[in-house]
């Protein structure tokens, strides 16, 4: 098979069409056997479920090249629960795992042309997803959904990769204490469009959101879970029912405590304690581990002792385990690896 003619060293994160879509539909009550398509283009009604109350929930993966050349996704199971949660949540019916899976395979292979080349530092980037299809006009659930996944390269999420960004605590919240902050819905995105506006014209690279019941402890981004490190070395993550449960952070943990010994740590982080870590990153699929070097909270800059030009020397050791487990140059925890 012979890859698109792609400068993949210098992708960013964009959308870029690639050839194949899988689409399923829910009509009466099931799911239909779903199908690959071309047309990245969809038709709907003007009163769709989606278009008038948001009724909508997705995923994110990616597929890797391996150092031996095969292609393999990262623990979609986890993603395939994700959807299954978020879709509860939201009223929708559930498209099953072994099917999602199947859907995420097919589609992959069927763009193989657009999985970047190991080690050119892009990669395909997978997006299920899920909508009400059919008209509503009253506040209720929609009849009809469809699922679909589409494929797109990318590369870093941040601009200069692995450089330590500036974000800043932001004055807006993301989800509500017994809201819709632990799913993945399109509508906490919504939400945070208005903050990362503010944030970019005022030159930070994401926000930091707090708790809204006391706007004292740690959150997450608008796309991403952090995870900072002590200056003794323990990984320590917050925990909180409102943000999302990243298949990134849960798989770094483990790497934390089997690959490298470090002692790692779950729980309600403090503002007011930041200052004292050593080292700050965000993780997630599009952000990979991206090191934070400074947080800036209305004008007082909380600085990282790994400072502005590189990853901290723990953040790294997780990014380069993590990674080599996904392109394959570090054996995998059973069932993490996914072949195509
Ligand atoms: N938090 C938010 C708000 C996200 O959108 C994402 C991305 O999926 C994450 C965290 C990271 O989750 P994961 O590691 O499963 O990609
Ligand atoms: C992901 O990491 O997959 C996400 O959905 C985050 C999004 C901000 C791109």
């Amino acid at each position: 098979m012979e890859k698109k003619n792609i400068d993949w060293s210098n992708l960013g994160f964009g959308y870029i069409e690639t050839d194949k879509r899988y689409v399923a539909n829910y009509k009466d009550g099931k799911w239909d056997d779903g199908e690959l398509i071309s047309d990245a283009n969809i038709v709907l009604n003007e009163c769709a479920g989606v278009l008038q109350y948001a009724q909508t929930v997705f995923e994110g993966l990616k597929a890797y090249t391996t150092e031996d050349g095969r292609i393999v996704t990262f623990r979609p199971d986890l993603n395939a629960q994700r959807m299954e949660d978020s879709a509860k949540r939201l009223e929708m019916p559930v498209f099953p795992k072994e099917r999602f899976v199947d859907a995420v395979t097919k589609t992959v292979k069927a763009n193989a042309a657009w999985v970047p080349p190991y080690g050119s530092g892009a990669t395909l980037y997978i997006r299920p997803y899920m909508f009400g299809s059919d008209s509503v006009i009253g506040v209720s659930p929609a009849n009809e959904y469809q699922f679909r996944v589409f494929t797109t390269p990318v590369g870093p999420y941040f601009k200069g990769g692995a450089k330590p960004i500036t974000i800043k605590i932001s004055d807006f919240d993301r989800a509500a204490p017994h809201g819709t902050g632990h799913i993945k819905a399109g509508l906490n995105y919504a939400m945070s469009l208005h903050a990362i506006v503010r944030a970019h014209e005022e030159g930070y690279a994401e926000n930091m959101y707090l708790d809204a019941a006391t706007r004292t402890k740690v959150e997450e981004t608008g796309g991403a879970n952090f995870i900072f490190i002590t200056k003794d070395k323990k990984v320590v993550t917050p925990k909180s029912s409102s943000i999302l449960p990243s298949i990134t952070r849960r798989s770094l943990l483990y790497v934390a405590k089997e690959y490298l010994g470090l002692e790692t740590e779950e729980r309600e982080v403090y503002l007011d304690e930041v200052k004292d870590f050593a080292e700050c990153g965000l993780c997630g699929t599009a952000a990979v581990v991206s090191p934070v070097g400074k947080i800036v909270d209305h004008g007082k800059e909380i600085c990282f002792a790994s400072g502005m030009e590189e990853m901290g020397p723990v953040t790294k050791q997780l990014y380069d385990t993590l990674t080599g487990i996904q392109m394959g140059r570090i054996e995998a925890p059973e069932g993490w690896i996914h072949v195509i």
